[in-house]
């Protein structure tokens, strides 16, 4: 091999030696008009050295210059303090962000016959407009722990546009779920399940109680999973359960209540904390989805690799960023929250598999029409959101850069602080298996 190289490198020479025959008088003629710059590139031609100069000239200017865009972007990240909002923006340019995760992925459920939404980010706007100032009449100011902005709006906004016939929420706390889903439908029966009465809270500050509200809560409190749907339903005169919406927002795992709602027969569902992988404090729709679709797959776990650069890089950016360490469990576990399945405000969690993890998402897509994720209602450069990291986001409704229209939908009259709470809220329509 060596020396087939060799010969063909040897052959190459000699045509050149000989193609430079004919032009050896023609050389000689010109040969006092000749720039050095052309003198030196005849000598290496004639030695054979060409190839071998220019390659490492190459390698010599793409060094130089890439140390000084490396460098460029050490400054940047060091010299700005961690969560600089404008060097953030800066940093990461306003179309840098969707991209930074492209290779690795951004989890998502696919549905079974790739099945979408009927809205469009037309509607969207179209009802933040209308949303902004119903929202700004909220009886809980300050709804720490519960729903910002973003997801109050998607809330709003789904239960607006499917119009059931009753909508069930499980997980109430003060009671500002129950009140964006009464000005979404104002004549529609709710029911809403809860340890505690959101009236207790009344005692203490702003809280909403409803009056066209069934409260499973207090004394009566009974989780989702044990409530006798059939008879609740034949009570409030429900036949047609498609024309349910349920909405859970009880930090409970997904998985669960997943299986729970099918079993009743439910099929519109909102997922409120549809965490990432290697976050939250319950196993989530996307924690279940990721990766299964990569043969071989999976996060990687090495320090050195691609994917830990880039997660240490925003992690110094987004509060909720989870780098590499934070991602990966004991053996290189990645999927849930470092390998483990979460449940109940992570008050439970067992270990699974990477088998079982992958056995699970295989049964979501089994039984899934529909998978939704709320995009953020804008851009961080408008919100001036710290928190989760766009990168990890659907395109935001308002995207970056367009201040405008930020402004005419009344955005910016609110504080800071609501837009923070954003955790991929999703919507899915769910129906049993086919059978085979
Ligand atoms: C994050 S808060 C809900 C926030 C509320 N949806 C809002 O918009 O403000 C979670 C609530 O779930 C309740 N919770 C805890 N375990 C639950 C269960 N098994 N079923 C229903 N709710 C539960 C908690 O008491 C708490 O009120």
């Amino acid at each position: 091999m060596l020396e087939r190289m060799m010969s063909m490198r040897r052959g190459a020479h000699m045509e050149d030696d000989e193609g430079d025959e004919e032009g050896i008088g023609d050389e000689s003629k010109t040969k006092k008009h000749l720039s050095i710059a052309t003198r030196i590139t005849n000598y290496f031609t004639r030695t054979g050295y060409l190839c071998p100069i220019i390659i490492l000239t190459a390698i010599a200017i793409f060094t130089i210059s890439s140390f000084f865009v490396t460098s460029r972007d050490l400054l940047c990240v060091s010299s700005v303090s961690s969560f600089d909002r404008l060097s953030r923006s800066r940093f990461f340019g306003l179309d840098g962000l969707e991209s930074d995760f492209g290779s690795l992925g951004v989890p998502w459920c696919r549905s079974k016959q790739g099945k979408t939404v009927e809205w469009t980010s037309k509607d969207l706007l179209q009802g933040l407009e209308e949303f902004v100032p119903i929202y700004e009449t909220r009886p809980i100011k300050n709804n720490m722990y519960g729903m910002g902005f973003d997801h109050s709006f998607g809330l709003w906004f789904i239960a607006r546009w499917l119009k059931p016939d009753i909508m069930i929420e499980s997980g109430a706390f003060k009671g500002h779920s129950t009140w964006v889903l009464r000005q979404a439908m104002p004549n529609t029966r709710i029911i809403s399940v809860t340890p505690r009465h959101p009236e207790k809270y009344l005692k203490k500050g702003p809280a909403y109680v409803d009056g066209n509200c069934t409260y499973f809560a207090g004394k009566d409190f009974i989780d989702f999973g044990s409530v006798d749907w059939k008879t609740v339903m034949k009570k409030h005169g429900v036949t047609d359960l498609s024309r349910v919406l349920i909405f859970f927002d009880d930090h409970q795992n997904e998985l669960k209540r997943l299986k729970q709602a099918l079993k009743a027969g439910f099929s519109n569902l909102v997922f409120e904390d549809n965490y990432d992988t290697g976050t939250g404090d319950h196993y989530s729709l996307r924690q279940i989805c990721d990766q299964f679709y990569i043969q071989g797959g999976g996060h990687s776990c090495f320090e050195d690799s691609d994917e830990a650069r880039v997660r240490s890089r925003r992690k110094s950016f987004w509060e909720k960023a989870v780098d590499t360490r934070e991602l990966c469990g004991p053996g290189e576990a990645w999927w849930g929250v470092r390998g483990y399945m979460r449940d109940d405000f992570n008050h439970t969690n067992k270990p699974i598999s990477y088998q079982q993890h992958f056995q699970n998402s295989r049964f979501v897509e089994s039984i899934l029409d529909v998978y939704w994720e709320l995009p953020p209602v804008a851009g961080p450069s408008l919100t001036h959101q710290t928190r989760y990291d766009p990168a990890r986001a659907p395109s935001p409704i308002v995207e970056d850069g367009r201040f405008g229209l930020f402004q005419r939908l009344g955005l910016s009259r609110l504080e800071k602080s609501v837009f923070n709470g954003y955790t991929q809220m999703v919507y899915l329509q769910i129906s049993a298996k086919e059978s085979s």
